[in-house]
């Protein structure tokens, strides 16, 4: 039996009592540490709403938390550690195998067993093999197949794609031990169950990325420069030990805490499909959506591209067009108007006034705006009444102009059918985010693209016209 968020006195005080920007603290406990995804959100966020809930009653173990925009998993994560179950959906392979791998990862037992195949003497027969005849073997390759293929790219259902990512963006010796020991994972599936091997290639995508040429710091494509990279030889197999070492420790921490019972289903999907969820059977939803279109904020599709590559079974073509169909992405089709996203936000339209005025893009940010307005009708029809919606979102400028979207956010929620209840603002020292865009017209905020970020609480209602919903949704 489920209590109204209105019920506790105490809840409004006690969720204001949090200082939501989190300075400092560790952000890559149990499994949340397992791999990078950009703009991952912060784990305590989940974690001190479910905390807040479930002591007011909101919320009680068994209850099912929705996550339109997965990413990395972290409220499925922090769900299945409340004894929740989570349903979340990305249109990114990527995140939803990433998102698996955390919040499932699998029984320990096993992926030690799996290590222990994986690093025995068969690996160390390749090492050797790959250390003593690498050239040669690589010389061999590219003269029967052409400058930039390799054979096994093609023999594991790889394609020409998978090599031009990788090539020039590693030492080769390394590569060559990366590919040799992806084969080796596909080689176990026929010995161990897949999530056992689902973690190994979690771990060694993560290794793939430690011994590329990519900038640490951030999550476009970006290598060190040349004159810097006969410097950078990270050694394959202690690297790939360490990182092993450590996820095994968090999962082996994760599994003795989460709930058994409590399950995940992570859908490659879009979230609006209105297929995926009855309306009205959600106990919460949190998220943290994209504050923009891929390609010009953060572009997760690219990102992927290198566990791609390098350790899934994943096609790199898929991660081609993760980009172009998120949300304002050139693929993605709404069937919400400019003219009402404008007439639901009188923010969204002086902010569309302000850069037509300024020559801006302001038919792009529209059109992000058009998609992420049927995300929150999605939200507003899946989530039971009276229970609450938990949406992380960021502020940009673009063409100069400040595109205030926690205050967008809340007028389209409104009109969706949700009640506002909280606004929370948080800083956001420590997130790799695209930087220096028009840093002018962000009064005090040295420079960030986005420069703050909101946690906006809502509640559902019974005032939501979830078949006129289901229209919009189908119209596409
Ligand atoms: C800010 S990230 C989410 C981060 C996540 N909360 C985490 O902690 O890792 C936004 C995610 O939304 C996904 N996305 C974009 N458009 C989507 C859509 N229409 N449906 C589902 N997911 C979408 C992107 O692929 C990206 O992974």
């Amino acid at each position: 039996m489920q209590t109204s968020l209105f019920d506790h006195n105490g809840i409004t005080s006690e969720l204001s009592e949090i200082d939501w920007s989190f300075n400092g603290v560790d952000t890559k406990y149990l499994t949340h540490g397992l791999h990078r995804y950009p703009a991952r959100m912060i784990p305590q966020i989940p974690r001190a709403l479910f905390n807040t809930w479930t002591d007011k009653g909101v919320l009680s173990p068994g209850d099912t938390v929705f996550d339109p925009f997965a990413g990395s998993g972290t409220t499925a994560v922090e769900a299945r550690l409340h004894g929740m179950n989570a349903i979340a959906t990305d249109i990114n392979p990527f995140a939803c195998l990433l998102s698996r791998g955390k919040a499932t990862p699998g029984d320990i037992d096993s992926i030690e067993a799996a290590i222990g195949r994986c690093l025995g003497p068969d690996w160390t027969y390749r090492e050797r093999f790959i250390d003593q005849n690498h050239n040669e073997a690589v010389q061999q390759q590219r003269t029967r197949w052409g400058e930039d293929v390799y054979p096994e790219d093609l023999d594991s259902n790889k394609n020409h794609d998978a090599y031009a990512v990788k090539k020039g963006w590693f030492p080769e010796r390394q590569l060559a031990k990366i590919e040799s020991m992806q084969r080796l994972l596909t080689e176990l599936r026929a010995e161990f169950d897949y999530k056992t091997v689902r973690f190994l290639r979690i771990a060694l995508s993560q290794t793939a990325r430690e011994i590329s040429y990519q900038r640490d710091s951030e999550f476009k494509r970006h290598r060190i420069p040349e004159d810097e990279r006969a410097d950078h030889n990270p050694p394959f197999t202690e690297t790939f030990i360490e990182v092993l070492t450590e996820n095994v420790e968090k999962a082996r921490a994760y599994t003795e805490k989460v709930n058994p019972t409590a399950e995940a289903d992570i859908q490659h999907a879009d979230c609006r499909n209105p297929d995926l969820l009855e309306p009205n059977s959600m106990d919460a939803i949190i998220c943290s959506p994209p504050y923009g279109d891929h390609p010009t904020t953060v572009a997760y599709g690219q990102f992927s591209q290198d566990p791609a590559a390098t350790a899934t079974p994943l096609d790199v073509d898929q991660m081609k067009d993760v980009d172009p169909s998120g949300l304002g992405g050139r693929d993605s089709v709404a069937s919400v108007s400019f003219e009402t996203v404008t007439s639901w936000s009188s923010t969204l339209q002086k902010t569309r006034e302000t850069l037509q005025a300024n020559d801006g893009r302001d038919d792009d940010v529209l059109s992000f705006f058009t998609d992420y307005a049927e995300t929150l009708l999605q939200m507003s029809r899946v989530i039971k009444p009276e229970q609450p919606v938990a949406i992380v979102v960021g502020n940009r400028t673009v063409s100069r102009t400040p595109i205030p979207m926690h205050m967008i956010t809340t007028e389209i929620a409104l009109e969706a059918g949700l009640k506002h209840q909280h606004t929370f603002a948080r800083s956001i020292p420590s997130k790799t985010l695209p930087m220096k865009n028009a840093p002018e017209n962000v009064p005090g905020q040295s420079g960030e693209m986005i420069a703050d970020e909101y946690v906006l609480v809502f509640q559902g209602t019974e005032n939501v016209d979830t078949a006129l919903i289901d229209g919009v949704l189908r119209d596409k």
